[in-house]
């Protein structure tokens, strides 16, 4: 069975309670739902972990070779600022959708720039939860050969 992992970095465990004039009402368990429906229809599983920690994100970058078929992965405020995300995420094949519930583009221009984004395969911006749906779909739909 092919899976896919969901991999949110720091404060998305507060979702639901988090600025929600930003970030909406919805969970990170609701977010987690979207993606895992979507790839549930297609016959492919989908684990989910949270860390505030980027050593920790890193580990789960590097283990999800040869486990995963793909990652989508929020990295949060990691986004901006962390060389060692991108690194891990160079350091293995398995392709990684970057998401951002919140349209970082209309926000502080710290947040305009991705350091993970040039090594991601895409980058899903501004859609709110949806947008881990479309991640997971998108990444499917790569690995069908469909892109
Ligand atoms: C975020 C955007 C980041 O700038 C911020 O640090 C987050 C959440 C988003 O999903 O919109 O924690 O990644």
């Amino acid at each position: 069975m092919k899976r896919l992992l969901v991999l949110n970095g720091p404060n998305l465990n507060l979702l639901g309670k988090r600025e929600p004039g930003i970030y909406g009402h919805g969970t990170l368990d609701d977010a987690v739902k979207l993606a895992r429906e979507t790839a549930t229809e297609k016959g492919i599983e989908v684990d989910e972990y949270q860390s505030n920690h980027e050593g920790e994100l890193i580990d789960a970058i590097q283990q999800a070779e040869g486990k995963y078929e793909g990652i989508i992965f929020n990295p949060a405020a990691y986004t901006h600022t962390s060389i060692g995300l991108r690194d891990a995420i160079s350091a293995i094949e398995v392709p990684v959708v970057e998401v951002h519930i919140s349209n970082v583009h209309q926000r502080e221009s710290f947040r305009h720039h991705s350091m993970l984004a040039p090594v991601c395969q895409g980058q899903i911006v501004g859609f709110g939860l949806l947008g881990y749906r479309l991640a997971a779909l998108a990444l499917i739909e790569s690995l069908e050969g469909r892109r």
